[in-house]
């Protein structure tokens, strides 16, 4: 899937004609390049909570992500709710169907272990971004929110997981329950998790790229 064919056929100098990934940026020339560059999913969190500041942070970056015609359409619920955290990451463990296979051996993930009870991985803060249902711009406009928030809690020292299930899990009666009891209007539907916390450690498996992942003409 992510071969285009089989050998790099970049064609050196510019412009660049062919297929092949560009070279590796070796230092980055600034520091928001830096953290978009060395950013990494973590899983393993303290028993530490988010420092509020922080939280802020987080969620106003998210809030002022690029939006599908300025509509801004996602609204956020963040839980730092310890108990409602892991009864809903049980559940989105529950509904993990996909198979297991070596996601992270560092970080390891739902997919890497099977029977894993909490597919929010114990982390302090979950943060689940919600769009109007129907809305054709809903998983874009929740992408676009959920990178900005994971990118932004790792410039400031915290770690960060994309978790996916969120619309099934928040379609079951206890997920209804939760959306209600925080006010989330009915008419919106949970496109995607992040959950955020302090980082027990930043290991991570070496990021190797798949070649030949880009086409120029
Ligand atoms: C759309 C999307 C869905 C993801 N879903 C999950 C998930 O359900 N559980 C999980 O542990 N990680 C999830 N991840 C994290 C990826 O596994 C991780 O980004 C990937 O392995 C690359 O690692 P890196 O972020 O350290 O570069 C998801 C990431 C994305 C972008």
């Amino acid at each position: 899937m992510n071969q285009p064919n089989e050998g790099p056929t970049l064609e050196g100098g510019f412009p660049r004609r062919g297929i092949g990934n560009p070279p590796h940026v070796a230092e980055a020339p600034n520091e928001t390049i830096g953290t978009l560059l060395d950013r990494r999913t973590i899983r393993r969190f303290r028993d530490e909570p988010v420092d509020p500041g922080c939280l802020d942070v987080i969620v106003d970056v998210g809030l002022r992500a690029a939006n599908a015609g300025g509509c801004q359409a996602p609204i956020l619920l963040v839980s730092q709710d310890v108990e409602a955290n892991l009864m809903l990451g049980r559940i989105s463990n529950d509904l993990y169907d996909e198979g297991y296979y070596p996601v992270s051996s560092a970080q390891p993930s739902t997919a890497c272990m099977a029977g894993r009870r909490n597919a929010f991985y114990d982390a302090p803060v979950v943060i689940t971004v919600f769009t109007p249902r129907g809305w054709s711009y809903a998983p874009l406009d929740a992408g676009v929110c959920v990178a900005n928030m994971m990118n932004a809690a790792w410039s400031l020292g915290l770690g960060s997981c994309v978790v996916s299930r969120a619309a099934r899990t928040f379609a079951t009666d206890a997920g209804r329950g939760l959306a209600a009891r925080a006010g989330i209007p009915d008419d919106y539907e949970a496109q995607v998790h992040l959950v955020v916390g302090v980082p027990e450690s930043t290991d991570a498996d070496p990021r190797g790229l798949y070649p030949n992942r880009v086409a120029w003409l």
